[in-house]
């Protein structure tokens, strides 16, 4: 049927007007006065800028939000707190207060646990160096080792040797998960046979007895199907072990990896779309365990769960300390944190918050550290409206890898603060002075300036 001509129309564009699309990035703009009722103000008033600030309340319901989706699923569940994707004391108190037990992959993260009154028989020491001390003094203490390669089979039979005894350990295997890029690097990888050998060797040598199985396919994975191929590959192999070699496989230990709600740079959709909920995840391992797993055969699940428990409880606001315009046009700010303290601005998109409302329209801007160097940018382009000297921006979500991979670059570490459940703000770790960059430095006598 021919068509009704119907008239041509001019219609104005509104510039600002929601759209089809959402807002429109000229006027869209987030504005944060508070974190858990405590004012951006306040807390820059009280305890200075650049200032992280940790929610005690949204890392405790993190982790119980997580915990209770493997927990009410599976019935032997243990949580291993990944040190070091955050290894700050109150962080780490926090969570094991919750009843998770320490994942350390260094001596000095086993030092750091075994500080804060951590048993050893509640340590998991993963990691692909561990010095033959760190080993002797982590079997002595009972903690669970996993073995990342054959040297290590050899030093843990010294140490057998040594202390007169058989040694309990669990092996790291790497594997094909469906996932790109595979980890391969850490651990013996299943499908060349190379776990198997690892197995042949132990039993060999027979002064250790393999009880577990441990593997980290990745981190930030959003395939929950990744971790269903894991756990079931790691489940036949368990069955492997105990019919050929007569050994009890006692633990999976399945590594972390989880997605927190952050944005990866080059990803399109926003995180609330894309990233699975933990439900997904847990519903697809656990249906694998129960896939797999003979009948009334429960090995205890261990996860290594890092970002995605503690990323979203914890915040950075920075001050803007300047602005310019740069040859191409574009706005440009520089901040009084960077790259030094957000490591990880190299490859997330940060959810940025104004803290006060402003007027004017948002035009494409960076955002610089305060760093004398070119790489030290926290965004590349992100709409935002002119911003005065002083206005403070929100960056979140900055808990994991931050606080461990920070450097103390020209520039001091500031201090973190705590918002506690019951609304009081304390201080977790105290901004640093010249005492503590200095404090290992020796002067020769003929250098010192008189
Ligand atoms: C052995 C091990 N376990 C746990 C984690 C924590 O990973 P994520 O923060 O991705 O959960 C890591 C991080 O690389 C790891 O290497």
């Amino acid at each position: 049927m021919k068509k009704i001509y119907e008239k041509p129309v001019i219609t104005k564009i509104q510039t600002g007007f929601m759209n089809k699309f959402g807002n429109s990035p000229y006027y869209a703009r987030k504005i944060r006065k508070d974190i858990d009722g405590i004012s951006i103000n306040y807390l820059v008033e009280n305890f200075g800028s650049p200032l992280f600030v940790i929610s005690e309340k949204k890392l405790r319901q993190q982790y119980r939000k997580i915990y209770n989706a493997f927990s009410s699923r599976y019935p032997n569940v243990v949580f291993g707190w990944s040190y070091k994707t955050n290894y700050l004391q109150a962080v780490c108190a926090t969570l094991h207060q919750e009843g998770a037990i320490a994942e350390v992959v260094s001596a000095f993260e086993y030092e750091k646990a075994r500080k804060l009154g951590i048993k050893g028989e509640n340590i998991i020491f993963n990691g692909p160096y561990k010095s033959l001390k760190a080993l002797e003094l982590a079997v002595k203490e009972g903690a669970t080792i996993n073995i990342d390669h054959f040297d290590e089979i050899t030093d843990l039979e010294k140490v057998a040797e040594k202390l007169g005894k058989k040694i309990k350990v669990g092996i790291r295997i790497n594997m094909d998960t469906g996932i790109q890029p595979q980890w391969s690097r850490f651990g013996f990888n299943l499908e060349t046979g190379q776990a198997l050998d690892a197995v042949k060797r132990i039993k060999a040598g027979n002064k250790l007895i393999l009880s577990g199985l441990h593997c980290h396919i990745g981190t930030f994975i959003i395939e929950p199907e990744a971790y269903a191929n894991e756990v079931k590959k790691m489940v036949q192999f368990k069955y492997e072990i105990e019919d050929n070699f007569g050994y009890s496989i006692e633990f999976l230990d399945i590594g972390g990896g989880f997605p927190s709600k952050n944005k990866l740079k080059g990803t399109y959709l926003p995180p609330d779309i894309l990233i699975p909920s933990i439900d997904e995840y847990a519903e697809k391992i656990t249906n694998a365990l129960y896939e797999n797993l003979k009948p009334g055969d429960f090995p205890k699940l261990i996860l290594e769960s890092g970002r995605a428990i503690i990323d979203e409880a914890e915040y950075l606001i920075t001050t803007i300390h300047a602005s310019k315009r740069l040859p191409d046009g574009r706005k440009a700010y520089v901040a009084d944190a960077g790259v030094n303290l957000l490591f990880t601005a190299f490859w997330y998109k940060f959810s940025i918050e104004i803290d006060r409302e402003v007027s004017g329209v948002n035009e494409p801007s960076v955002i610089y550290g305060p760093l004398c160097m070119n790489i030290d940018i926290l965004d590349e382009g992100t709409f935002l409206p002119p911003l005065e000297r002083g206005t403070r921006l929100i960056f979140s979500p900055v808990g994991a890898y931050n606080n461990t991979q920070w450097m103390q670059f020209i520039e001091y570490r500031p201090n973190i603060v705590m918002i506690m459940e019951n609304g009081s703000v304390e201080v977790v770790r105290e901004r640093e002075d010249l005492t503590d960059i200095e404090r290992r430095e020796k002067l020769p006598e003929k250098l010192k300036i008189l």
